[in-house]
């Protein structure tokens, strides 16, 4: 009997296709989780998958010390996506490793160790990430952890500014907390982080690994505030499945060849599926669909089962249905009465990361699915 440490779910898939998975014996799902935001631009998307097969019949990997073309490529493309044209790019393989890879850096272009994050933080969970996590049933039982890791309130300036001082490496901060229930800090708060992390010296290190490739609406999440971080740091979708890590860094925040590495860094193939993923995203305008559908989604959620929640919150297609009970069954019986995958954050909130090429029938499908089954689990 084989023992599992992933948990499994009793829903065999056997392929997907746009918005859509299916299962072994031909059940179709509407995948409102799109596995955790990594394929943003839908299951098997041609050009993506089309990407991914030429380069495998060329060269299916080599060192990252071997220069490429696929790999320069696309090394230029996150350069030119970056805010404010930040120079320097981290290649890892997954999101976890990218925080890993900005806390090291941060500590060593500033000599100094204590590392700020918030209240319901969402990291990864490799040693350095899960100190920055907030959530304790995440940490118990793996301690010590890092050392010097402080918690601050999330979206409150002052909380901060009585915290940092110039013993900080860095404040490490995702722009809408995903994990942590979908929570969405003051309009200013980017800006005042930013403000607030240069005057002492400190890095300031964006995750925007759930917020980014389009999800609210713009490229990243920073984009629509002006903030350029000093350490900005994506996975999930931006190889659309394939494992993958980047962490962009300004010129004070890079790192000598050498001083940190890993085997897989930049491998051809996985470039290969950046380098599409991202063509994809901005010549069939994602990031516009994700503003448009995800604002015609928060409304019409709003308008129809608003009373029937504690609350209904996000950006883009980054959405948060607070429910007044549990969410575990209501994730159940979607899947199971309605066809729908979606995922929870934490045990109120029912979460929606959807594939950025969701249309309005599938929205309307989703908003009707949820006034007819909070109905019953009320
Ligand atoms: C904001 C954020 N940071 C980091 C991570 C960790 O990424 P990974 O699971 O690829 O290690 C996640 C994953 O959910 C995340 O949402």
């Amino acid at each position: 009997m084989t023992n599992f440490i992933f948990s499994r779910k009793n829903i065999n898939i056997n392929h997907g296709k746009g918005v859509h998975l299916y299962t072994v014996d031909g059940t179709k799902y509407l995948d409102l989780g799109a596995s955790y935001a990594c394929v943003p631009a839908g299951h098997n998307h041609p050009h993506i998958i089309s990407a991914i097969q030429t380069q495998l019949e060329k060269l299916s990997y080599v060192q990252g010390s071997y220069p490429i073309s696929i790999r320069d490529d696309f090394y230029e493309k996150l350069v030119q996506i970056s805010p404010g044209n930040i120079q320097n790019v981290w290649l890892c393989n997954s999101g976890t490793e990218a925080n890993e890879a900005a806390i090291k850096f941060a500590r060593h272009a500033t000599q100094r160790s204590q590392i700020i994050s918030t209240r319901q933080a969402f990291h990864g969970r490799t040693m350095g990430s899960l100190s920055a996590t907030w959530k304790p049933t995440y940490k118990k039982g793996f301690g010590p952890l890092i050392p010097d890791f402080d918690f601050v309130t999330f979206g409150d300036i002052e909380s901060l500014t009585d915290s940092i001082s110039e013993d900080t490496a860095a404040v490490i901060v995702e722009p809408i907390q995903g994990e942590g229930g979908v929570n969405l800090p003051p309009s200013n708060y980017l800006q005042e982080v930013r403000k607030v992390t240069e005057e002492v010296g400190a890095a300031m290190i964006l995750d925007e690994i759930q917020t980014g490739l389009g999800r609210t609406g713009s490229f990243w999440n920073c984009n629509q505030t002006n903030v350029v971080p000093d350490i900005l740091t994506s996975a999930k979708g931006m190889a659309s499945g394939l494992p993958i890590g980047v962490t962009l860094c300004k010129d004070w925040i890079a790192e000598n060849p050498g001083d940190h590495g890993s085997t897989f860094s930049g491998g051809p193939v996985i470039c290969a599926a950046g380098n599409a993923t991202i063509d994809v995203i901005i010549n069939e305008n994602l990031p516009e669909n994700a503003s448009k559908i995800g604002s015609y989604l928060l409304k019409e959620l709003k308008d129809t089962i608003g009373s029937k929640t504690r609350d209904i919150r996000g950006s883009g297609l980054l959405l948060g249905i607070e429910v007044k009970r549990g969410s575990g069954p209501i994730l159940t019986k979607l899947a199971k009465d309605h066809g729908i995958l979606a995922l929870p954050a934490g045990k109120t909130v029912v979460r929606i990361l959807p594939p950025l090429t969701l249309n309005r029938s599938h929205a309307d499908d989703f908003i009707l699915a949820m006034n007819d089954l909070l109905e019953d689990v009320l």
